[in-house]
């Protein structure tokens, strides 16, 4: 079976778009109709008019597209990809933690479930996390969820005191300062560039912090042409294609591959898709009460994107 071919008919005759994270296999990036960081998908979500969106990505991406557009059919082609982040944040244990700062506002990643964002005041991404603090008042007092990674790195770049849940990603927590420094040994022109999942003595490392867009875009413009890239290898696609002279070399996640894949993203095969789009499943299904709840601190922080222009 062509499954490329497939997926393009059925993506006309069922009026569908297909939306992918840098993290997805190549195959997936190069069919999808828009590829992006969480905060792009989630803008991009909110802005089509089809019938059905194919989410090449994760089930808190799909849940927050199907949020910001209710009325379309949203399937994600294997229901199982999770997100360790968003594991990390039970909805009971959070609801505690919560009444222990009865005073803090909620800044929730948007790598979490739709229950935690239920009891969040403003959803953030990687995009715009550091804008999305800097614009509240000096002395609002912040609990950070699920990521303690990227809520310490936001509470290092504002100089704030947030409250961090204690959640990592599985994917990014385990790169290894030792790993980069061998690697920039081996390699001492290349610039090393981080996501701010990765820990702190990790991101101390790096020449450039940020999204997964906020990455792709410096190596674009910068004028080094090698780098040491710490984040899921799927973003490697992306950063080859529009810089096809320069060089890029991943952060291994242990020492017997040159790969750190995301277990979740890369649960997605181009066969998975092709079946979500035919049979319109596994498609995503919330609860009408939640929805409403979770989908406002997501708006909030659209809203607050387009007033400082972040895209
Ligand atoms: P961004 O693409 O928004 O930087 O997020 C990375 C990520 O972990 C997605 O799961
Ligand atoms: Fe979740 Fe990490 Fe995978 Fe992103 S890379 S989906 S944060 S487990």
């Amino acid at each position: 079976m062509d499954y490329k071919l497939e997926i393009q008919k059925l993506k006309k005759e069922k009026n569908a778009l297909i939306l992918a994270h840098f993290y997805q296999i190549p195959e997936i990036q190069e069919i999808a109709d828009f590829v992006g960081d969480s905060l792009g998908l989630a803008q991009k979500a909110a802005e089509v008019d089809v019938d059905m969106i194919v989410f090449a990505g994760v089930h808190f991406m799909a849940e927050t597209a199907k949020m910001l557009n209710p009325e379309t059919l949203v399937v994600l082609p294997d229901l199982e990809a999770g997100c360790s982040l968003a594991d990390s944040c039970p909805e009971n244990d959070f609801r505690e933690f919560k009444k222990k700062y009865p005073d803090h506002i909620v800044i929730s990643y948007i790598n979490t479930t739709a229950a935690i964002k239920t009891l969040t005041d403003i959803v953030c991404t990687s995009g715009n996390a550091v804008q999305i603090v800097e614009s509240l008042p000096k002395d609002q007092k912040i609990i950070f969820a699920p990521d303690k990674n990227l809520g310490g790195y936001i509470n290092r770049v504002t100089g704030r005191n947030m409250v961090l849940w204690n959640g990592t990603c599985e994917v990014h927590d385990i790169l290894t300062t030792e790993a980069i420094i061998k690697m920039k040994e081996d390699n001492p022109d290349a610039s090393i560039i981080a996501h701010p999942e990765c820990n702190a003595p990790v991101l101390e490392l790096a020449d450039y912090i940020g999204s997964t867009t906020g990455m792709i875009k410096f190596t674009q413009s910068d004028t080094n042409e090698r780098y040491i890239v710490a984040t899921e290898s799927g973003i490697i696609h992306q950063m080859q294609k529009l810089s096809p002279e320069k060089e890029f070399l991943i952060v291994p996640s242990d020492s017997t591959c040159n790969c750190n894949d995301c277990p979740y993203m890369k649960l997605n095969t181009l066969e998975k898709l092709y079946l979500a789009l035919k049979n319109e499943t596994p498609a995503i299904n919330m609860d009408a009460d939640v929805m409403e709840k979770a989908t406002k601190p997501i708006l909030k922080m659209l809203d607050i994107s387009r007033k400082l222009k972040i895209i």
